[in-house]
């Protein structure tokens, strides 16, 4: 499976965002993962339609926006309008509403044309979206606990990985799955021989002195 790699904006100047997906983009990136924080299903606020609405014209590059907020199915339609080509939602935002709501809202993103992702948090068995798998594109494994960037990566995350890709290589489904949290040049290689195949990198990738070559050695 080709490698992704996909940085996400949240570690870069927000008063500067189009050269933050400039960077993205002359870097050799495969995506930008937009992290949308609500202040509630986590606690930072950072931004929501209207950014993905702004940086949609600026790049090529497809929008991977993770949705960290409750109520989930009430955003899609702000991102789908924005120009997002991904957007993930979480199962313990979802599972607070109804068993129902996080198939509900896979098959809304769906709907409208473009791809859906259901996110697991570190302390949520990745047995309980499994079963959803022909409602969604990518599994989005979080490898810290959501929130802030920078944090260090959870290596149980592995295991989750391992069992995700048997259970779809064991179906013949072709499922991203990606991993997002605390990603370094150190364990990309780890985290792809587990079986993930696009690699979210927040500071990472902004923090590096040489964005371009991070992103070659995190494809491995
Ligand atoms: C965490 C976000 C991540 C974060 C990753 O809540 O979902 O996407 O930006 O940042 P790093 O790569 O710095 O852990
Ligand atoms: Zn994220």
């Amino acid at each position: 499976m080709q490698i992704k790699i996909a940085p996400s904006i949240l570690s870069a100047d927000f008063s500067a965002m189009g050269n933050a997906v400039g960077l993205c983009e002359r870097s050799g990136a495969d995506l930008i993962h937009c992290d949308v924080m609500d202040g509630s299903f986590v606690e930072p606020i950072t931004f929501g339609g209207q950014m993905v609405k702004n940086i949609r014209p600026l790049t090529r590059l497809p929008l991977d926006c993770h949705l960290m907020t409750e109520h989930p199915k009430t955003q899609v339609g702000f991102f789908v309008d924005g120009g997002a080509d991904i957007i993930s939602v979480h199962y313990k935002a979802c599972a607070k509403i109804s068993e129902s709501y996080l198939e509900e809202t896979l098959d809304l993103i769906k709907s409208r044309g473009i791809k859906s992702g259901a996110a697991v948090n570190p302390d949520v068995p990745v047995e309980k979206v499994l079963p959803l798998a022909d409602k969604f594109d990518m599994l989005l494994i979080m490898s810290v606990f959501p929130g802030y960037g920078g944090q260090k990566f959870i290596e149980s995350a592995l295991q989750k990985i391992e069992k995700a890709r048997s259970f779809f290589l064991a179906r013949g489904l072709e499922r991203d799955i990606e991993v997002d949290g605390g990603i370094t040049e150190e364990n990309a290689k780890r985290v792809i021989e587990a079986g993930a195949n696009v690699l979210v990198a927040g500071s990472a990738f902004f923090r590096s002195a040489d964005p371009a070559k991070t992103v070659e050695k995190l494809r491995g």
